[in-house]
């Protein structure tokens, strides 16, 4: 049986010098993220499994204090209620199978989004056949303002949401028909405009103030999403402060509870991944790691943020920086789209043994790798520490 935690991740190399790639886990870093949004965020955080459903940073973000969660899929909902039964489900894909509204129901989980009517009519009809009351569920009207975008690295709006018109007459519909009924949006993952959120809630506003009355009597809810980023070390984020400010500046237009529903916030910054370089020809600026795009590096193509990177010796020591290049790094399946897409900046002593950390690997890295060409997603281990990351300010260190 392997060691399965290291006091860090130099110790992790050192000891076992591990020929596949690692997740390096770090605790501490979700209980700090969590401490943040509990201390900060203006209302209940619950926390999007999608991000990671490992077990052990399920029960990591449960130990931190986290009870209501959004999920996606009834294997969402089964692992989450494996780890609380206690916990509080929310089912917010917009679009579900029949089967899975009924297991959710089945399993206790009693809030919903949808986005259009006929979803609203499957919910209901769903709910009335598992003998399942109007009042105890909430539909949550995921809306959408096609004008704005909070990111460009993933615009939900072009997959879910209702026009401000559609939202109002499904939150008047789902109050006629007795439920329980909130407003909810996703401003778009890794949002770098904290404003994003006071404006989608100024349209909630509107919304509701069109179904329900100025008073939005009977909205019982609005939840702001994910969306909260991780900062990269040079990469001009600003705090998750200015965005609990802007949700609070918001959330004053309200009568009910403000929630939201992180995923990549809570957990991108408590894992590096370590890779082994497998080859380094001769001089060749070139890198073949033992990981990839179909592994922990499937996100890389779609979106403008790198993780940053730092390199160690076969044996575990940190490699000065004062000697650097650009290398072109190559992932460990046949398949030539297999690459990082920007070259990463490492020291130019870095050969074929050598290992490289890449840090704010938490967030859709295991949960979304492959076994292509036969290889297995790294293995998650847990670490006591990870190093802190240094940036300097405008450009991001990792990529040119
Ligand atoms: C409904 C919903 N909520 C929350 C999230 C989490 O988003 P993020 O990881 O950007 O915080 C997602 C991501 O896809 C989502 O679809």
């Amino acid at each position: 049986m392997q060691p399965d935690h290291f006091p860090s991740l130099p110790a992790l190399i050192a000891s076992q010098k591990p020929s596949e790639a690692r997740l390096c886990f770090s605790p501490a870093h979700v209980r700090r993220r969590v401490a943040e949004f509990q201390a900060g965020f203006p209302g209940c955080t619950a926390w999007a499994v999608k991000a990671n459903p490992h077990p052990v940073v399920l029960r990591a973000i449960i130990d931190a204090g986290i009870r209501e969660f959004d999920v996606a899929s009834r294997q969402e909902i089964e692992l989450v209620r494996a780890a609380l039964p206690a916990a509080v489900l929310h089912f917010n894909n917009p679009v579900k199978a029949p089967e899975d509204i009924a297991h959710a129901l089945a399993a206790g989980v009693r809030s919903f989004a949808l986005d259009c009517r006929e979803e609203l009519e499957k919910i209901a009809a769903l709910a009335a056949g598992a003998g399942v009351p109007a009042r105890n569920i909430l539909l949550n009207v995921r809306f959408k303002d096609a004008a704005a975008r909070g990111t460009d690295n993933y615009n939900f709006h072009e997959k879910f949401g209702a026009a401000p018109d559609e939202a109002s007459h499904l939150l008047h519909r789902a109050k006629e028909r007795g439920f329980r009924a909130g407003l909810t949006f996703h401003p778009g993952s890794q949002n770098r405009n904290p404003a994003a959120y006071e404006e989608m809630m100024r349209l909630a506003h509107t919304i509701a103030g069109r179904a329900l009355g100025p008073d939005m009597a009977g909205l019982d809810l609005l939840n702001v999403g994910g969306g909260f980023p991780c900062r990269y070390p040079g990469g001009g984020e600003q705090p998750l402060a200015h965005y609990f400010d802007a949700v609070r500046r918001g959330a004053a237009l309200f009568p009910c509870p403000v929630s939201c529903e992180p995923g990549r916030a809570l957990v991108a910054d408590s894992i590096s991944l370590l890779a082994r370089i497998n080859l380094r020809r001769s001089g060749d600026s070139r890198l073949y790691i033992n990981d990839g795009i179909y592994g922990s590096f499937m996100e890389l193509p779609f979106v403008d943020f790198r993780p940053p990177a730092r390199a160690y010796s076969p044996g575990g020591t940190l490699l000065p920086e004062e000697a650097v290049q650009l290398f072109h790094i190559w992932g460990a399946t046949c398949d030539s789209l297999d690459k990082i897409p920007a070259p990463v900046r490492l020291p130019a002593s870095i050969r074929t043994g050598s290992y490289i950390e890449f840090g704010l690997m938490g967030a859709y890295t295991n949960a979304t790798a492959t076994h292509f060409n036969g290889i297995a997603p790294p293995r998650l281990v847990t670490v006591d520490r990870l190093a802190a990351w240094e940036g300097g300010h405008g450009k991001r260190r990792s990529a040119s």
